[in-house]
Parts: C-alpha cells; structure tokens; sequence
C-alpha cells in the first residue's frame, strides 16, 4: 500500500461525509500494521456534540474489528467537499491516535491530492503527549 493508494482511499470517501450543519466534509483512510485500510467520515448531528471526526470514524471502525496497530493515516477535508487547504486533526482525534499508535512511527499525511501532501510524525502533533503507559 504506498502514498497514493492510501490518499485515495481517503479522497474517494469524502462524499460520504454526512455535514448538514458545516458544510466540511473530513475523510481519512487508517492504515493498519497488516497492510488493512479503514476509512472514515466526519457524522454530524443536530445536537453538534455528538458529531464524530473521521479519523476517530475510521479509528473506532478498525478497533471495533480488532486492529490494534497501525502505520499511517490520511486526512482530507474542505468546505463543500474541496480540497482547498490542508486539514488537521483536531486534539480529540490526536489524542485517540495517541491511544493506539507510537508518536515516533506513526505517520499523518495531510492531503489535497494524491500529488500534494504533507506528512508528519504523530509526535510533532502532539508533543508530550500523554498516552496509555503513562498510567502503567
Ligand atoms: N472534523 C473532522 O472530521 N476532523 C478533524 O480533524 C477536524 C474537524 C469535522 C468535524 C465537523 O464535522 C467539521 O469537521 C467541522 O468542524
């Protein structure tokens, strides 16, 4: 699985985000240690705090069959479903990547094209964070 498969595995979802209130459609494709891919939407609701990022939709999905290590994720979204900027995961979402991924291995790659993106460590996202071995 390189870059570009993973990119478009994210990019050939977005238009399944479910965004009546903003309008932001967010897609990202997890790419699990066994060369597996998850993808994910941002889900909406009408009372706003229940609405789920898609990384966390593509995260909870891979936990829920049994995935527990992962490689990368790509994240994609824009206003209308286009891909005008890069999108960065929100805190909540780096802090469940945090749950589950190394911050020295894990790779984010923020996409507008399968030819434009930008890739970083989860620990440049979240320097110091706090993580599951924190409380052993
Ligand atoms: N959103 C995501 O899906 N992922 C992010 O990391 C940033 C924000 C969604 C949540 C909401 O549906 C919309 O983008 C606007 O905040």
């Amino acid at each position: 699985m390189d870059r570009r498969e993973l990119i478009w595995a994210a990019i050939k979802v977005l238009p399944k985000a479910y965004v009546p209130y903003s309008h932001f459609h967010v897609a990202a494709a997890l790419l699990c240690r066994d060369q597996t891919v998850y993808t994910g939407i941002n889900i909406e609701n009408a009372a706003y705090t229940p609405t789920v990022c898609a990384e966390r939709s593509a995260f909870f999905r891979a936990v829920n069959d049994g995935k527990r290590e992962f490689e990368a994720i790509v994240v994609c979204g824009g206003k209308d479903g286009v891909l005008t900027d890069y999108c960065a995961p929100c805190g909540v979402c780096r802090q469940v990547m945090r749950e589950f991924c190394d911050p020295k291995t894990f790779r984010v790659i923020l996409a507008k094209s399968e030819e434009e993106y930008r890739e970083f460590m989860l620990e440049e996202l979240l320097p110091m964070g706090f993580g599951p071995e924190n409380l052993l």
